[in-house]
Formats: C-alpha cells, sequence, structure tokens
C-alpha cells in the first residue's frame, strides 16, 4: 500500500491534494486486486479509474507548464513513457483471461504508484518554483 508523506510535498496544495489520490486510487486497486473472488469487470473498472485519474493528473501539470512557461526538461517525455506503460499494462488485463489477472491488475497499481512517488521527488519537485512564482500555492 503506499502512504503519501510530506516529502512527497510539492509545496502546491492542488497538486499535493492530487498526488495524494492517485496514490488511494492504486491502493482501491490493490485492496481489490487481493481479494479472492473479485470478477474481471471489477478490476477493469477500479485500473480504468485509475488509469483516468492517472492521465487527468499529468494533463493537469502539463496545463500549468504552458500557462506559466514553465521550464520542464524531460518531463513531457517522462509523462509519456509512463503514460505508454500504464496504457499497456491495462491492456493486457482487458485481453488477458481470468487467470493472473488479478496480479496483472497488481503489477499495474505497484508500478503506476511507484513511479509516482518517485517521479514526483526526481521531476515534480523542479516545477514548485515556477509554480510559486506565478501564484500558485
Ligand atoms: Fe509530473
Amino acid at each position: 500500500m503506499f502512504v503519501w508523506s510530506k516529502e512527497y510535498s510539492v509545496g502546491v496544495e492542488e497538486m499535493d491534494e492530487q498526488h495524494q489520490h492517485f496514490l488511494e486510487i492504486a491502493n482501491e486497486v490493490l485492496v481489490l486486486a487481493a481479494k479472492a473472488e473479485v470478477s474481471k469487470m471489477e478490476l477493469l473498472e477500479a485500473l480504468g479509474k485509475f488509469l483516468n485519474y492517472a492521465l487527468y493528473h499529468l494533463e493537469t501539470e502539463e496545463e500549468y507548464f504552458k500557462t506559466f512557461d514553465c521550464p520542464q526538461l524531460g518531463h513531457l517525455e517522462a509523462h509519456n513513457m509512463f503514460r505508454e506503460r500504464f496504457k499497456d499494462l491495462f491492456i493486457k488485463v482487458e485481453q488477458g483471461s481470468a487467470e493472473g489477472l488479478r496480479e496483472q491488475a497488481e503489477a499495474a497499481a505497484e508500478f503506476a504508484g511507484r513511479w509516482i512517488l518517485q517521479h514526483i521527488l526526481v521531476m515534480d519537485k523542479g516545477y514548485t518554483y515556477c509554480f510559486h512564482e506565478h501564484g500558485l500555492h
């Protein structure tokens, strides 16, 4: 299970809230995937919700980069790599047979949760200065 803590704060309330929600939905998928009797439809619904939220979150950041004209070396590329990988993992579950689906859904949620935590520390903290300069705290 993923836990957000202060060290992951980027100093921008809206982004911190989105990062926390991102992890909450990752945890929802993990909880569901741990249930023996879960159906493929339930897993897909939870994972789909997570994927959609993740895409929405990345777009929110990218909109601010554009609006504030923040220099973001490699940030869009990092987002795009994540988008591709997470979509692939979703499709695996979508196309998979009943066997191993829970493990695949778990792997997808683990991947995305670990990615965002690492990404916050390595990249997202880099936009704090620019966002603050434009009055977003
Ligand atoms: Fe980011």
